[in-house]
């Protein structure tokens, strides 16, 4: 796959909707993973607060702030600039009032060069939507598994299961479409809702683990990577990066210690008439015998 050569933008993941063709999201965190990503031509990335998880190592997403979303974002737009990038809102930072989500998110879209925010979605974020759509913020409404609502959900587990409650992730969607999202993510529901969410809306739908109806798939990168422990079923490894970097760190270990490295060839060196001159004052002026380390 080649790098993208012009910008993927809002209008080309409206237009793959139109046309049936399956849109590809990643997440990513930093700029090397960005980099590599440019190189192969992922057209959308989110910048995810499963960072609280997969960089930061918490059980869940609920200790990330908002600063350090901005700086995971803009980190990985210098990686990807071509790349319709999605930043996730972390928990918290667009509750309390739609004043202060619409900080937030001004916040968001100018510190990190964003094209598209994302947002877990509640009836209570519809006026805050409908306030940032008509600034002209693209919102990405995520339904369905919302993993900063674990208090409530009391766990992750699959949303819209019965008949009323997939009713209310349908009607939650359309609300969210006529408050202005731009796009909507349903995370771990079944293949009937995100397919009745695809016919009751007109925006492009994502889905995380959320069936084959949806215009585009995203799924946490270390998961496919095999860099997580427990992927979840949706999300099932498709590589190994794991082996590769290990092998990498033991060789490193083993270098170190047989003295395989370093060696000269890796090393700055110093012109001879400097190395005699260095020998001199060193004579001349024998250095101290080191101090005990405290
Ligand atoms: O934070 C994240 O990575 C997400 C996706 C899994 C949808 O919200």
């Amino acid at each position: 796959m080649p790098a993208l050569t012009k910008k993927f933008t809002l209008t080309d993941l409206r237009a793959a909707r139109a046309s049936g063709m399956k849109v590809p999201m990643l997440t990513c965190y930093d700029f090397t993973f960005a980099r590599l990503m440019h190189r192969v031509g992922v057209p959308t990335i989110l910048v995810g607060d499963s960072a609280g998880n997969v960089v930061l190592g918490h059980e869940n997403t609920l200790p990330v702030p908002l600063h350090f979303m901005i700086q995971l974002t803009a980190a990985v737009r210098r990686g990807a600039p071509n790349a319709l990038l999605v930043a996730d809102m972390p928990f918290g930072s667009y509750h309390g009032s739609v004043g202060r989500a619409v900080r937030n998110v001004f916040r968001m879209v100018q510190l990190s060069a964003c094209d598209c925010v994302k947002m877990e979605a509640a009836q209570t974020q519809l006026a805050a939507i409908r306030e940032l759509s008509d600034a002209g913020v693209a919102i990405m409404a995520h339904l369905g598994l919302r993993p900063q609502a674990v208090g409530v959900l009391g766990g992750y587990r699959a949303q819209g299961r019965t008949a009323e409650e997939a009713m209310r992730i349908i009607d939650l969607a359309v609300a969210m479409q006529e408050a202005g999202a731009a796009s909507i993510l349903l995370e771990a529901v079944p293949a009937e809702v995100s397919a009745a969410v695809v016919e009751a809306t007109s925006v492009p739908v994502i889905g995380c683990g959320a069936g084959p109806a949806c215009h585009g798939h995203v799924v946490v990168t270390h998961d496919i990577l095999g860099l997580t422990e427990h992927p979840p079923k949706f999300a099932p490894p498709m590589g190994d990066a794991a082996t590769p970097l290990t092998d990498t760190f033991v060789r490193y270990i083993d270098q170190i210690g047989s003295g395989a490295y370093p060696t000269a060839e890796h090393g700055y060196g110093m012109p001879t008439s400097e190395k005699v001159k260095l020998a001199e004052i060193l004579r001349k002026h024998p250095l101290p015998a080191p101090a005990e380390a405290k």
